[in-house]
């Protein structure tokens, strides 16, 4: 079951935490990963960690709110079975302290960077047997999380896009969900906890471990296997819809 064998999988933001493990996972099940990174060295080394165990990788330096250079490389890559939207940046604040230029950077990567992921790739999923796009949402998508305003926007949009775009190719076959994490240990929490709250470290990880009523954060690896599951031939009855991996947040905390 869950084999990707013969497909081609284009994981955005895949040099880090849940992309990385999502790519590495994908080339153990036999796809061929495009990772498309920002950070050329992350990349680099999830493309050899998944070579070092006989997977098939290849990274890609870009930038995903640059939409010349996104087209650039899916016209080089130039087939795509499935396509992981997975690049995003975080942003702490609320309406009245995010600045216009913190706004629209986060808009530029999390929105912008899934629509030209999904601009560049659809007329190449038309072409696949079974073409699947899964996007990385978050739980501020749906609940009102405490300074995370351009973030939980950002993340809005993708859960909107999903249905969108789920809706709108049907007829051509593309299944398109998204998978919505609380809060998953990866670099990207550890660097808006250093950045925001310094000196406070250790306070702050454990507080935001306490907020999945679980106890704990959640580990790259597990998105990465509901992620196999979503974007495998065996899910094949599910489109349009959203996941969340949140160890109870949603609809245990009371
Ligand atoms: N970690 C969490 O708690 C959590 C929770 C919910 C949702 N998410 C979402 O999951 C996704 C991955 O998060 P993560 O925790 O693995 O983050 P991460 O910071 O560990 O990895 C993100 C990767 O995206 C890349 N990236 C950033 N901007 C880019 C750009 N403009 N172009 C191309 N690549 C770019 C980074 O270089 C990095 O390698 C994000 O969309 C995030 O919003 C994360």
């Amino acid at each position: 079951m869950f084999s990707l064998e013969g497909k081609i999988a284009v994981i955005t933001g895949g040099g880090s935490g849940i992309g990385k493990a999502i790519a590495i996972l994908f080339a153990k099940q036999g796809a061929t990963v495009h990772i498309i990174e920002l950070n050329a060295e992350a990349a680099e080394e999830t493309v050899i960690e998944i070579q070092q165990n006989k997977g098939q990788a290849r990274g890609h330096s870009c930038d995903v709110s640059n939409q010349n250079h996104v087209l650039d490389i899916f016209h080089q890559i130039g087939s795509v079975d499935i396509l992981v939207n997975n690049a995003g940046i975080a942003h702490i604040g609320k309406a009245g302290t995010t600045s216009e230029v913190d706004f629209d950077k986060v808009f530029a990567v999390n929105v912008k960077g899934a629509y030209n992921a999904l601009f560049a790739a659809i007329p190449l999923l038309k072409e696949s047997k079974s073409p699947v796009i899964l996007n990385m949402a978050s739980i501020a998508a749906v609940v009102g999380i405490t300074d995370r305003f351009a973030y939980s926007m950002s993340k809005g949009a993708i859960y909107a896009m999903t249905m969108s775009v789920a809706r709108d190719y049907l007829e051509d076959g593309i299944r398109c969900n998204s998978i919505s994490p609380a809060r998953v240990h990866t670099p990207f929490v550890d660097g808006f906890i250093s950045k925001n709250y310094a000196g406070q470290e250790e306070e702050v990880f454990e507080k935001l471990s306490k907020s999945q009523p679980i106890g704990r954060m959640g580990k790259p690896e597990e998105v990465a296997a509901l992620a196999l599951y979503l974007c495998a031939e065996e899910s094949g009855f599910i489109t349009g819809n959203d996941y969340p991996i949140d160890g109870g947040f949603i609809k245990l905390n009371n």
